[in-house]
């Protein structure tokens, strides 16, 4: 395949949906306020009196996989700053669905860019595994990119001209390994999410949902210690969305851990963790059950 070619996969080229209506409570300030004192009473249940940074119970204790520290990424237009990511500080870790939401303009692809180690920020740091990216050349932030992180997009970005199999074996074409394993690993995750019969199809023979387990078996295959999904159902209807959701949550279930940024309310209920950025802050981090009882 060509090196262009190679280059799109980790390009962020997902368009944010126009319709974001579920979120517009989000503008409501007393709404704000409401899910930060949910959000201080979540941390005092959990026992992390002090502590500004909520853990999960099950995870009291851990070292987080994933460490924002006062992460702040602004941008200078002229003479004005947009503080995309506005002093975002949060732990997740090893096993854990997460769901990072918020409206159009909140900050999310920043975020998103910044976790999947495509850009560093202005200022705080950032550590995957207790390694610091902040201050990472391209080429540092690339190795970590295709060792430990799996992508999901919105439009799936996959290669066209390549085969199921081909687009699967990618990241570990990446990694180096040799060509026979390649295959067999690719096609074991194939076979996880049921099209491992379809192999030499290419991407357009399939339907969206086909093509979305795809590129979940692409982000899979490199074993990776997170998933990041960016509009993972963006581009699907309603029942395929359940039913890519439903891979989401069978591959968490199997011990990997899912960061997925969503504008959607009900799609990210599906994650068992929400944490929701409104003008580049945190406004709520705690479970989706806690919530589910706020919207
Ligand atoms: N490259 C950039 N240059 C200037 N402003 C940007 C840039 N990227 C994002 N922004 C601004 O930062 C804010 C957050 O954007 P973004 O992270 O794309 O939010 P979301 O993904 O939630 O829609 C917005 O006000 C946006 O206009
Ligand atoms: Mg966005």
């Amino acid at each position: 395949m060509a090196d262009e070619e190679k280059d799109t996969l980790h390009l962020n080229t997902s368009a944010e949906p126009e319709d974001d209506t579920p979120d517009e409570y989000a503008e409501n300030h007393e709404e704000i306020a409401k899910l930060k004192a949910a959000q201080e009473a979540a941390a005092k249940a959990n026992n992390t009196a002090g502590q500004v940074v909520y853990v999960p119970k099950e995870h009291i204790g851990e070292l987080p996989l994933l460490e924002l520290h006062d992460i702040y990424k602004i941008y200078k237009m002229g003479t004005e700053e947009v503080h995309a990511n506005d002093g975002i500080t949060i732990n997740i870790y090893d096993g854990e669905f997460v769901a990072i939401v918020g409206k159009s303009g909140s900050g999310k692809s920043t975020l998103m860019n910044i976790i999947g180690a495509l850009d560093v920020p202005t200022s705080g740091r950032y550590l995957i595994n207790g390694q610091d990216t902040s201050s990472m050349s391209d080429d540092e932030l690339a190795a970590i990119r295709n060792k430990k992180i799996g992508f999901i997009f919105q439009q799936y970005n996959l290669l066209p001209k390549d085969n199921l199999l081909d687009n699967v074996c990618l990241p570990l074409l990446y990694a180096g390994i040799p060509k026979q394993e390649r295959k067999e690993r690719a096609m074991r995750q194939l076979e996880r999410v049921g099209l491992s019969e379809k192999w030499m199809q290419k991407p357009a023979q399939l339907s969206g949902g086909q093509q979305q387990r795809v590129s979940i078996a692409r982000a899979l295959a490199g074993d990776p210690e997170l998933i990041l999904a960016d509009e993972p159902t963006g581009a699907l209807d309603s029942k395929t969305s359940r039913q890519v959701l439903g891979f989401l949550k069978d591959i968490n279930a199997d011990g990997n851990t899912i960061v997925m940024i969503t504008h959607d309310n009900s799609i990210a209920l599906e994650a068992k963790r929400i944490v929701r950025i409104s003008d580049g802050k945190v406004v709520y981090d705690g479970t989706a059950e806690d919530y589910a009882k706020l919207i």
